[in-house]
């Protein structure tokens, strides 16, 4: 018997709206063809809450999702959300650390006609480290003992260390790739917080005998990142690592529009674009939707890992196929402006979507 999933909205600012709209039609296109049953529910997050409600995330938008199977936001302009929003400073880092979204799922492929094979996922602990507004409890992480000195507080717990790197080798091992996990740190300099999570990697690599680890230092790792991308399949990391290293290998494989993310936990998880809100295109009907795209495939494919239902696991894959092939045609009427073409958002979209309804 098939079921309905209802999955919330968020559009968020600046090229949310356009990327999300994008997201939901190749959507709607891939459960038509999968006999998968979708409904959409939307709810205000960012500026459109904050006009309304004086918020960018109110409480009913935190209940909405709490009903719903799975999320799909837009990114959102945080960084000029204002002082008096309840929610300052990052809506996304209270729905990251609220619903314990503890793992960040960022994949690196390379699509694009004639480039290198790269294909390989940054997996990015999502609920601490540096990131002073999830890092305590109460409070923020960051302080001024007095006018000239800011001290910033990083927190490395066992539990999420070891989380994380369960989440690493259980990928690497559904992947059946390379079979590798490289964990990254800077155990050199931030002796006891990377000892830790180095600790935790070693320790969850027990359980997974089949899978080869390796362990690399940031700073190393960034440069063979771009030097030798192809030789990674699996990297592990902190956050604020995960977080620079991802946009960083974004640009190996055609940019921020080509890079999607999930963020999970145990009960939700949500499809969010690695890429901000975009200021300078907002609204120009230009914004490359692969990375909203392909972050919504991602939580079809997390869907199907929590109840099996296959059908999602073949619309996930009608979203992959679709994009890969349109993305491999190197058409320039095909391709948005970001990978040299000259389509549009919405052009761009028919065209998966059209790619999706062939017979
Ligand atoms: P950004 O990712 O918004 O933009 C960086 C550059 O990449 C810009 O030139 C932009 O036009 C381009 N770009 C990004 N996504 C694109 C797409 N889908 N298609 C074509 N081009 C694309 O980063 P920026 O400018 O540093 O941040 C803008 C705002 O977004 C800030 O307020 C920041 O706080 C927020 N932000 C939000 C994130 C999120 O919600 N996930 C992540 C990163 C930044
Ligand atoms: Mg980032």
């Amino acid at each position: 018997m098939t079921r309905e999933y209802k999955i919330a909205i968020l559009n968020g600012d600046g090229i949310g709206p356009e990327v999300v709209d994008s997201a939901k039609r190749v959507l709607t296109a891939a459960a038509e063809d999968n006999s998968l049953a979708i409904t959409f529910l939307d709810f205000p997050i960012g500026w459109q809450a904050y006009r309304k409600f004086g918020r960018t995330l109110p409480p009913d938008t935190l209940a909405g999702m709490s009903e719903c199977d799975g999320w799909i936001l837009g990114p959102l302009e945080a960084g000029s959300y204002p002082k008096d929003d309840k929610d300052y400073p990052m809506a996304s880092g209270k729905i990251r650390k609220g619903f314990d979204l503890f793992a960040n799922i960022r994949p690196v492929k390379s699509f694009l006609k004639g480039s290198k094979k790269i294909d390989f996922v940054i997996v990015r602990e999502n609920t601490e480290d540096f990131y002073p507004d999830r890092n305590l409890f109460k409070g923020y992480g960051e302080f001024w003992p007095d006018e000239d000195t800011v001290l910033s507080l990083r927190v490395v717990t066992r539990r999420a260390c070891k989380r994380i790197s369960e989440t690493a080798f259980s990928l690497a091992r559904s992947r059946a790739s390379k079979r590798l996990v490289t964990a990254v740190h800077k155990s050199n300099v931030l002796i006891e917080g990377d000892g830790l999570f180095l600790e935790e990697v070693r320790k969850a690599s027990k359980a997974f005998p089949d899978i080869i680890l390796n362990d690399g230092l940031v700073d190393s790792v960034g440069m063979q990142l771009v030097l030798s991308p192809e030789k990674f399949d699996v990297l592990v990391t902190t956050n604020l690592f995960g977080d620079i290293l991802s946009d960083v290998a974004a640009a190996e494989v055609g940019g921020l529009g080509l890079a999607p993310s999930l963020n999970s936990g145990e009960k939700y998880a949500m499809a969010q674009a690695v890429h901000g809100s975009a200021p300078d295109i907002a609204g120009k009907g230009i914004a490359n939707p692969v990375a909203e795209i392909l972050s919504t495939s991602m939580l079809l494919e997390w869907l199907h890992s929590r109840n099996g239902d296959e059908s999602l696991k073949r619309c996930a894959s009608t979203i992959d196929n679709a994009v890969t092939k349109i993305l491999a045609s190197g058409e320039k009427e095909l391709l948005t402006t970001d990978l040299g073409g000259n389509a549009s958002t919405g052009q761009f979209t028919s065209e998966i979507v059209r790619e999706i309804a062939a017979p």
